[in-house]
């Protein structure tokens, strides 16, 4: 259980074997079940000196307040829409995030739903099981088409440039809207800037690979959707929230859309008998989008190795909040 005597560090669920050695020689203590409540994050945050945190984790002022040893919140996550930065900053609280090490595995996650749901993985799973198939025809479980159809991507950092350079495979003309260019991303993809109107619009697939902020906040709503053709796919594997989920469910059910690939919800974890999970046109997964083994353990050294660092009075490498830094 470490050292009594080194700093006091709590991580929010066990990490695979080699992060966990790196923490040995701290005085560790870690969350055992599937939900680390608010009180007992509270509770360890008020004497810990570093926390690692999962995207769940909400570290806002009333965390902050009451956690006056705390140097370090190191989150499991590439995401940081649960940490407060300016309330870190505040407090002096040095806050990191995992880059790059989960990219690639987020966009295959990404790409894998915008065919399972174009191509109705679904509701072909629902016909053999429920002993539906008599045989062939020509348009049972007809989808929509992949190869060569255009893609909308919201937000091109690394996971939505990721996705793009998979789209490249498929032959896809791709089309991307963004709170700015990336002119090396467009040289090395083709893909083309628009706004998020036309890219709407346009698109036969719309692929959500932005931050959640307060402008991105439900950047998807009734308007948006009614913009889409209704033979669009939108695939989501950011966070939840950047899509008006009522709105969403009502445009799948009045086939406003044609179908919907989601790995993430407003409300984590959705409840199993939400009305979305039971659309056919919906292909849901419980957030994994990061979640092969060797994507999982690279983010939890990276985690680790940025935690150590905040303790050591060393600059993480993934610091988010740099105003927070007085080496
Ligand atoms: C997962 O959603 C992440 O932000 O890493």
């Amino acid at each position: 259980m470490g050292v009594p005597s080194a700093p006091r560090v709590f991580v929010s669920g066990l990490l695979p074997a080699p992060a966990m050695e790196q923490l040995a020689e701290l005085d560790l203590g870690w969350w055992e079940g599937d939900n680390l409540s608010r009180e007992r994050l509270l509770e360890e945050a008020a004497r810990a000196q570093g926390l690692l945190t999962f995207l769940t984790d909400r570290v806002d002022e009333e965390l902050l307040a009451a956690a006056g040893r705390l140097k370090i919140v190191a989150n499991l996550a590439v995401g940081f829409d649960n940490f407060d930065l300016a309330a870190a900053t505040r407090h002096g609280v040095l806050l990191t995030n995992t880059p790059d090490v989960l990219t690639e595995a987020t966009a295959d996650l990404a790409f894998g739903l915008l065919i399972a749901a174009a191509r109705r993985f679904r509701e072909g799973r629902d016909w053999l099981e429920g002993g539906h198939w008599q045989g062939w025809r020509p348009l049972l479980l007809a989808g929509q088409e992949v190869g060569g159809a255009t893609l909308g991507i919201v937000g091109l950092g690394r996971i939505g440039r990721a996705v793009a350079r998979r789209a490249r495979g498929f032959d896809m003309r791709i089309l991307y809207t963004a709170s700015r260019r990336h002119p090396e991303a467009e040289d090395e993809t083709g893909a083309v800037f628009v706004s998020l109107g036309e890219l709407l619009e346009q698109a036969d697939f719309v692929s959500l690979h932005c931050p959640l902020t307060p402008a991105t906040h439900h950047l998807i709503g009734p308007a948006e959707l009614a913009r889409m053709k209704p033979t669009a796919v939108l695939v989501n594997a950011s966070r939840g929230a950047v899509v008006d989920q009522t709105a969403l469910l009502e445009a799948l059910r009045a086939g406003r859309i044609f179908a919907a690939g989601l790995d993430v919800f407003e409300e984590e974890p959705i409840a199993p008998d939400d009305p979305l999970l039971g659309l056919p046109n919906v292909v849901a997964l419980p957030h994994l989008g990061s979640a092969t083994v060797a994507t999982r353990t690279r983010m939890a050294l990276r985690a680790v190795e940025n935690l150590r660092a905040g303790l050591a009075g060393a600059r993480p490498r993934d610091l988010l909040n740099p105003e927070a830094w007085h080496g």
